[in-house]
């Protein structure tokens, strides 16, 4: 198939980007590099020594999208543009709810002129809000009182609606927890702009001497150890369940959560990281998060049973691929 990613040069989307084309797939990537690197293009090309096409667009732009469209013959498109900073989008909603929004509704338009039937959209556990673990995909949503959540259970609404008006038009909504990791070459990974907003970046660079210490946000949760827990998923367990979503949809809209199944506290998986990688990481805790629910984990057994997709990879391998990308940045 020839694909459009959108976002692919961002972290979840270029180890997608890998996937498809190791898989055989033809692939096209739209990102205006607003957290992300050109480089990253160049390093997708050295793994899976195939070409791919870059076109520097924002997704928002309706004529530069029609151009793209009119330029390709696409079989389908993986949506993952989009902003994503939980705290940041209390401080700057309107430039979320825009670009989060408007990117969705401008692509899916396209999709649907241009009979591009599949769309696979990048949904995440934050739409489960604080509804009971694990999270099952028939739960009523209850986004988090966050912008970004919003703006992911509206662009859900959004494609399920033009699903139904339009019956060829066939959505795969994923819905991801935790992508840590990074691929087992160490020359993609996440890599984030300015100070990190997520655990596993900041732990690396932590270890890296970049950052002096680890703050951990609250430990006086319901939990193990008192500290949040999370499903942390390999990212290239992500990017092959992207795949499979896509090479296995079927007409009208399906909802899937790719995650492990597994909740790891965060001192377990700090305490993992260390005896992984033998090293030290400072660290101290501090009070709790605003916004942080404590306890995260996904149902996965649809994933399994529709798809015949489960996370491959365990903890070990995500904070040993975490560091192999760091160190070697
Ligand atoms: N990383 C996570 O923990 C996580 C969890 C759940 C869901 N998601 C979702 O997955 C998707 C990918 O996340 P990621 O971690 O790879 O983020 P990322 O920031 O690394 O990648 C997003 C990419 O989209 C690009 N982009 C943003 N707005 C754009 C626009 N208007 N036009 C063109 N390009 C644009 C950015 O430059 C970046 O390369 C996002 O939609 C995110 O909300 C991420």
């Amino acid at each position: 198939m020839n694909i459009l990613v959108t976002g692919g040069a961002g972290y979840i989307g270029s180890h997608a980007c890998v996937a498809l084309l190791e898989a055989g797939h033809d692939v096209v990537i739209a990102d205006n590099l607003s957290n992300s690197r050109r480089e990253t293009i160049d390093k997708i090309r050295e793994i899976t020594k195939k070409d791919i096409i870059f076109y520097e667009i924002d997704v928002k732009d309706t004529n530069k999208v029609e151009q793209l469209f009119n330029n390709h013959n696409f079989d389908g498109i993986i949506h993952f543009a989009g902003f994503k900073a939980v705290g940041e989008s209390v401080n700057k909603p309107l430039e979320y709810y825009y670009n989060n929004i408007v990117s969705t509704i401008v692509l899916s338009k396209a999709c649907i002129k241009y009979k591009v039937n599949k769309f696979i959209f990048s949904s995440s556990a934050t739409v489960y809000g604080d509804n009971e673990v694990p999270f099952v995909e028939t739960m009523d949503l209850m986004p988090a009182t966050n912008p970004y959540g919003q703006t992911k259970a509206m662009s859900e609404k959004i494609l399920m609606d033009a699903a139904k008006a339009h019956p060829d038009f066939s959505v795969s909504i994923l819905r991801y927890f935790n992508p840590v990791g990074a691929h087992e070459s160490g020359l993609i990974g996440e890599f984030p702009k300015g100070i990190p907003n997520n655990l596993m970046p900041y732990i690396t660079q932590v270890a890296k001497g970049k950052l002096n210490k680890l703050q951990v946000f609250g430990n006086d949760y319901p939990t193990i150890d008192g500290t949040g827990v999370r499903d942390y998923i390999h990212v290239m367990d992500l990017a092959e369940g992207h795949l499979v979503a896509l090479e296995k949809l079927r007409p009208g809209v399906h909802v899937y959560n790719l995650g492990t199944g597994q909740g790891t506290s965060v001192l377990q998986l700090l305490n993992t990281f260390m005896e992984v990688n033998d090293i030290d990481i400072a660290y101290e805790i501090v009070a709790r998060r605003p916004g942080d629910i404590p306890i995260s984990y996904a149902d996965v057994s649809k994933a399994k049973k529709e798809l015949a997709w489960t996370a491959k990879r365990g903890l070990k391998e995500m904070v040993r691929d975490a560091w192999n990308f760091e160190k070697n940045l």
